[in-house]
């Protein structure tokens, strides 16, 4: 069975040249935003109820009318193109089919916000789509199409919490990707304001000396792509997708036990269980055993998978939709092992500025570890509940309670997985991997062999 495909955000052919973005319908968005007015165009996507797909499924609306309302004299606007989700390549897919969409949605943020520059902040890895990025950013200004708007294409870390705004902000000003305390819209980029502590930076150029708090947007690409297409083709045809709570379309990842990994784009309400089977699993006599929306994420049983896509239903289901990239196991798979696996990748990438993250995370992988390796007892259990209680306290971002979710549903969905290896009865296959991802070559996913070496300061073993 194949799911049906739409294509909004992803042509069926790349867009390759402005011409041809241009012949496709490409800057209308941007000239309609500019005839309906900053607060009209808020209403538009208001009205179309397009929501962030970076993971959290915020109102885009919402979030600008938030910035645009917060305290300060310059506004910015940030596209967030980092893409660390495990499990997730839809931002790149993106990128590499239309980046002018893209850059047109961030152009539309611009004008609304009245910023005069603006960001798109990459991986330094995400080579092809760099490259593709800055050859549209240059067509696009030199054809004058978005007057004398600045847009700088930055080149980021390989960390997971570069993908998250408040380090993504320090990244571009040249930092590491530390979560600072305050969020964008109250302390934006490049901000002066000296507020707990933190480094206060040389003001720009044409700012004044005096505290500025900049307030700033960041958006996910595919969130972007979307308010292109909704202020060119208008919220009616938006909400002609989709259902009457999840207008328009979702870009899927879907990777693990199937056989071909890949990316789709299907209307919001698509039931999930339809997106898995178009990509079948690997062995012909194998079921599903669990589903992951990342690491953000509750997991999702064999059970659950008719669920449609909209972060209503996954919110009603315990979880959430995050980036929608999904993770596919199995019924070979140990549990035990995905979640030491997992949770040892957010230990690996917490950052550590916030004590209980770092050693939460630190003591619930190493009781999963002992589980997994035979040497666990019931009181391996006991300690990772007591962590899972505390992990999050003081938390600067979201990280450990995605430790919470991940490894706390888990436990509550598959204890007799537990149960099996403190008997030392485990048959399953121990085998999971940390699905970043480097690239989809014909169906196949290619991960990063690097990230299994990372160790928790941020160095590598040899
Ligand atoms: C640890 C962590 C990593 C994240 N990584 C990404 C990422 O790679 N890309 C992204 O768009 N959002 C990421 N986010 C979410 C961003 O913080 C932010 O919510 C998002 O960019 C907002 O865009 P949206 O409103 O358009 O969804 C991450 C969040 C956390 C806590
Ligand atoms: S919650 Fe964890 S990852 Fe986030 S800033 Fe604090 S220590 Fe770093």
């Amino acid at each position: 069975m194949t799911v049906s495909r739409r294509e909004v955000v992803l042509p069926a052919r790349s867009i390759e040249s402005l011409a041809e973005w241009v012949a496709a319908g490409g800057a209308k968005g941007l000239a309609r935003a500019r005839e309906l007015g900053p607060e009209a165009t808020i209403a538009e996507l208001e009205r179309a109820g397009v929501r962030g797909r970076g993971g959290a499924g915020f109102p885009v609306a919402t979030k600008w009318r938030t910035v645009l309302g917060a305290v300060g004299r310059h506004r910015y606007a940030v596209c967030n193109g980092a893409e660390g989700e495990p499990g997730t390549f839809k931002d790149r897919t993106i990128l590499r089919a239309d980046p002018y969409q893209v850059i047109e949605g961030l152009a539309i943020a611009a004008y609304v916000l009245g910023a005069r520059e603006v960001f798109i902040a990459l991986k330094a890895s995400f080579e092809p789509e760099r490259e593709r990025v800055i050859a549209a950013v240059t067509e696009v200004e030199q054809a004058g199409l978005v007057g004398d708007l600045s847009i700088a294409v930055v080149a980021g870390p390989e960390e997971y919490l570069f993908g998250e705004e408040k380090a993504l902000l320090e990244v571009i000003e040249g930092n590491d990707p530390l979560p600072r305390w305050l969020p964008p819209y109250v302390h934006g980029l490049f901000a002066t304001a000296p507020q707990l502590g933190w480094q206060a930076h040389e003001p720009e150029t044409g700012h004044s000396r005096r505290q500025e708090s900049n307030p700033t947007a960041v958006n996910n690409v595919e969130t972007l792509a979307n308010v292109a297409h909704v202020l060119a083709n208008g919220a009616s045809w938006y909400r002609s997708l989709g259902t009457v709570a999840a207008p328009g379309t979702v870009v899927c990842t879907v990777v693990g036990d199937v056989k071909r990994s890949g990316v789709v784009e299907v209307e919001c309400g698509t039931p999930l269980r339809e997106v898995l089977e178009t990509f079948e699993t690997l062995r012909t006599d194998a079921t599903i055993r669990a589903v992951l929306p990342g690491v953000t994420n509750a997991v999702l049983t064999e059970a659950q998978l008719d669920i449609p896509l909209t972060f209503e239903a996954f919110a009603a289901a315990g979880t959430g939709l995050g980036a929608a990239g999904f993770i596919v196991y199995d019924d070979s798979v140990c549990m035990v092992d995905v979640a030491a696996v997992l949770s040892r990748f957010l230990y690996v990438e917490s950052c550590g500025q916030c004590p209980p993250c770092k050693l939460g995370t630190g003591a619930i992988t190493s009781a999963l570890d002992d589980i997994a390796t035979g040497s666990g007892t019931d009181a391996s259990l006991e300690h990772i509940n007591h962590w899972l209680g505390v992990v999050a306290d003081g938390n600067r971002c979201y990280l450990p309670v995605e430790e919470q979710q991940l490894v706390g549903s888990i436990l509550r969905s598959f204890p007799e997985d537990f149960e099996a290896h403190l008997r030392g009865r485990c048959t399953r296959q121990h085998r999971a991997v940390v699905p970043k991802l480097v690239d989809i070559l014909d169906g196949r996913a290619v991960f990063d062999a690097q990230q299994m070496r990372k160790r928790p300061d941020w160095t590598y073993a040899d």
